[in-house]
């Protein structure tokens, strides 16, 4: 059961108002997204993601007919949520942008000093050289397993993207019977928790494509690669490697690299899947 009381929430609203302005270079997303976009008609087919690959041609997009702008799309189902002490839920937050954006969950006190640490460890390549920004979306879910009074109180997503920094807040309640003992410690099936449905990058970059999992026993984590030439296995690429982590690095990324990469989690209790779509942009520094 979930209630969404949306914009009744003042102190939702009073945080992320804080947030932005103290946090400073807060500019406005959707105007620069929609100048973006408008110019940018391609884009939008690349993220919607539902076409296939053999559609796509092999000598756009170039950065070049870009405008070199930088944007942020986040979204969440904000507001109240009541839980059942000892049920399980989970929380998904999304961002869009270029660079590509990070997405992190945080809760607790000091909600600022946290923000600034997280500032403080994602760099973008867009401001560590010279290459052109990679643009991406990605997903995270947020899971609360068997939710205890502990949950309880308020949870920010914070986007980051460049300068660009955005919080989507919810607030959880608890209600229901207290908990028996050792009533939480049940089996649950692999949930794929991070991954980025879309990655723009340009040719001759490293990229890393996430891919965290969640589950009780822990899933094991295996990629397959679909692209233009079927389905193919990991081992058959020296530039592909697989992180310890679960995510997948591709090293002086090509245009053949261009595919749909599936992480799969599993363990004895089920699977999840979640697709990675590569698109190898073109240099413009040529
Ligand atoms: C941001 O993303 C949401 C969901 O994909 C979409 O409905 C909304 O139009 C986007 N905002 C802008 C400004 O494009
Ligand atoms: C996960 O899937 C792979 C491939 O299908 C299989 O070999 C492996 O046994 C599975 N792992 C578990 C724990 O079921």
């Amino acid at each position: 059961m979930q209630l969404h009381s949306g914009k009744s929430l003042t102190t939702i609203i009073a945080l992320s108002l804080l947030v932005q302005t103290t946090v400073g270079n807060y500019i406005n997303f959707a105007d620069s997204l929609r100048s973006e976009r408008s110019n940018e008609d391609m884009y939008d087919s690349v993220f919607d993601g539902a076409n296939l690959i053999a559609d796509y041609p092999s000598t756009l997009p170039s950065t070049k007919f870009e405008k070199n702008k930088e944007w942020m799309n986040v979204t969440m189902s904000e507001g109240l949520y009541l839980l059942m002490r000892g049920q399980s839920n989970e929380l998904k937050c999304e961002a869009s942008g270029k660079p590509a954006p990070e997405i992190y969950w945080i809760r607790g006190a000091e909600i600022q000093i946290q923000i600034n640490k997280l500032r403080h460890i994602t760099r973008t390549c867009y401001s560590c050289n010279r290459q052109e920004p990679d643009m991406a979306k990605v997903e995270s879910k947020y899971i609360i397993n068997c939710v205890s009074d502990t949950d309880a109180g308020p949870i920010h997503c914070v986007a980051i993207s460049g300068r660009f920094i955005e919080i989507k807040s919810a607030i959880i309640k608890i209600e229901g019977p207290l908990l028996r003992e050792g009533s939480c410690n049940i089996p649950q099936s692999p949930i794929i928790t991070k991954f980025r449905p879309t990655l723009l990058s340009v040719q001759g970059s490293t990229i890393i494509l996430p891919c965290d999992t969640w589950g009780n026993p822990r899933p094991q984590t295996f990629w397959q690669i679909r692209g233009d030439t079927g389905t193919t296995d990991l081992e058959s690429n020296p530039r592909i490697k697989l992180l310890k982590d679960g995510g997948l690095l591709i090293k002086s990324l090509e245009w053949n690299d261009l595919g749909e990469y599936v992480c799969i989690a599993n363990s004895s209790l089920g699977e999840d899947r979640a697709m990675t779509f590569v698109y190898p942009l073109k240099s413009s520094i040529q």
